[in-house]
Formats: structure tokens, sequence, C-alpha cells
């Protein structure tokens, strides 16, 4: 049983985190619109000449990219604050260089990468993908990173490894919410191995041809587009290769609101809130949304 006092801090912090319909609020407390942002170029690139990279013309939009203000400054990073103007600010206490990633579990080469070494060897582009966040809201970004897949290439999964499991940092120091022991830091997530293995399956570390600022996930996230956002775990130090399906984060606390699966579908409505329509964060636009997030072409065969 859970105690009275856990109960009652998690219905609060559910509230203020937003997954209660409030978050569809938001709209009319975005900065300016940055209509004057010049694109990226070389100098912005502290990594030594990985962006901007190439884009891959495979993945189009149908709707216009997000402004960059916007999407770098209206976030959802629950470790730092439940405001979503809140995390642009305070994840500037990160650090993420150097940054390691475990590779482990059902695998023949778990590994202990240091980002940079790893981010020589992938092969990286730019995807521009559409956002759909479990709250109603989208965005649609330029993401620059690599194939899942080229990951676990290397690190050999067992044929006994069904499931991945998504582990962000444990820093009370940088991340005052994690201060808190009420709630079950660090933030875990978790696909499927064929989800994982899908084309559209990204290890993401720019946005808008350059690295990831601290807020969106540096230095390193993943990005799975066809799912609700709160799937796409950023800042990740752990990935686990294991058999059973692995609890997560929001599915934990209130399990009947976040499933595992989380796919985008708008003929199924969250149980306090239409999925039917989207409200695009920078124009305030609604627009209808799509059985996975308009992915079907490449996903829905995982689900048949
Ligand atoms: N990952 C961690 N570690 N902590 C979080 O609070 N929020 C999730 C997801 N990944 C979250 C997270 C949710 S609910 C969403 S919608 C997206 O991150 C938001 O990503 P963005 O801020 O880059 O738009």
């Amino acid at each position: 049983m859970t105690p009275e006092r856990v109960y009652w801090n998690r219905r609060e912090f559910l509230q203020r985190a937003g997954f209660t319909g409030l978050g569809l609020l938001g709209a009319s407390r975005l900065p300016a619109q940055d209509k004057d942002a010049k694109p990226a170029s070389k100098k912005d690139d502290t990594t030594g000449g990985l962006y901007p990279a190439r884009r891959n013309e495979k993945f189009t939009l149908d709707r216009p990219l997000t402004d960059e203000s916007a999407a770098t400054s209206y976030n959802n990073f629950y470790e730092f604050s439940f405001e979503k103007s809140a995390p642009a600010r305070l994840a500037q206490q990160m650090v993420v260089k150097p940054w390691t990633l475990e590779v482990t579990g059902l695998c023949a080469k778990p590994k202990t990468y240091d980002l940079e070494d790893l981010l020589k060897r992938m092969p990286f582009e730019e995807r521009l993908y559409r956002f759909r966040c479990v709250e109603a809201w989208s965005m649609a970004v330029p993401w620059t990173g690599f194939p899942l897949s080229k990951l676990l290439d290397e690190v050999e999964p067992l044929s006994t490894a069904r499931h991945l499991r998504f582990v962000t940092f444990l820093k009370p120091e940088w991340a005052p919410n994690q201060r808190s022991d009420e709630y079950p830091w660090p933030y875990f997530e978790g696909l499927t191995m064929a989800e994982a293995r899908n084309e559209l399956s990204m290890l993401v570390t720019g946005v808008y041809g350059k690295p990831l600022p601290n807020q969106n996930g540096a230095p390193i996230r993943l990005i799975v587009p066809w799912k609700y956002g709160f799937k796409s775990a950023k800042s990740i130090v752990k990935i686990e290769l294991v058999e059973k399906q692995p609890p997560t984060f929001w599915n934990t606390l209130i399990p009947g609101e976040y499933d595992f699966t989380a796919n985008v579908n708008p003929s199924v409505p969250h149980p306090r809130w239409s999925q039917a329509t989207e409200r695009t964060i920078d124009t305030g636009e609604r627009r209808p949304t799509l059985l996975y997030n308009g992915y079907a072409e490449q996903v829905a065969k995982l689900y048949g």
C-alpha cells in the first residue's frame, strides 16, 4: 500500500507536472517567436565539426518547423521543475562534458562509452520529425543524431534481449526535484527490441544544427516520434538490454493513464482529455492528431 502522505504528494506532483490537462493551457506564456534566428553555422559547434550534419531528405514534414526559441524554452524536464519555462534556466547546472553512456545487460559486448568517442564513429545525420506530447501539444524539429540500431549493432544483443531500458542521470546536486525521494528517480523508460530497431528510433545529440541545449536533454536523448513524448528519455546515462518488459517512470506513478506502448493515437483519449487534436507550441494552431503521429508507414507493422 502507498502511505497516504506519499499518495497525496504524488497527486500534487502529477498535478503540478501538468499531466492533468493543465498543460493544454500554456500557449499564451510562450516567449516572442524567434523569427530572425540565424541558421546554425560551424561556429556554433563546440564538438569539433559534427554540426550542422547532412540532412536525410527521406524524412519530410507536412507542417512548418517550430521556431527554435519555442522548442528550447517550453520543456518538460521534471528533474528540474514542473514549470515549462524553468528547465531552460535551471538545467544550465548540468555538466554534460565529459559524459559516459553505459550499454549493458543481455549483450555480447557490453561497454561504457565516452560519448565524444562514440559520436566520432556514428553515422550522423539531421532528420525533420514531428513530436507529440501526451499533453496534446506538438512541435516539428530538426534533430541530429544516429539510429539507435547502430549502437545496438556494436554491443551485439543476445537473442534473449527483448526489451531496452533507458535511464537518465541521478544528480540531486544538479536537479532540485531529485532531492525528494517521493518519486522513483532517476527517470526510466523502455522500448521493445523491435521498436528500438525500427529505422525511426534515434539517439539524438543535437537540434537546429547545434548540440542539444541542456533543457532538451543534453548530451544524448532518445527520440521515438510515433510515441508520446514521455517515451523519449532525456540525458541518458544507461541503456540496459533485458528480457522482460521493464517498468517505466510514468506507468509506475500512474498506471491507468500512461501505458508502456504509448503510441500516438487520436482515437484513444487520455482518461482525462481528448487526443483527437493537438496545439502547435509556437503558433497556437490546432490540428488533427495523426495515428502513430503520421508514421504508420514505418511502424504500423510492429503492432499488426
Ligand atoms: N526525460 C527526462 N529525463 N525527464 C523528463 O521529465 N519528460 C518527457 C521527455 N523526456 C522528461 C524526459 C516528456 S513528458 C516530454 S513531452 C519530452 O521529454 C519533452 O522534450 P522537450 O523538452 O525536448 O520538448
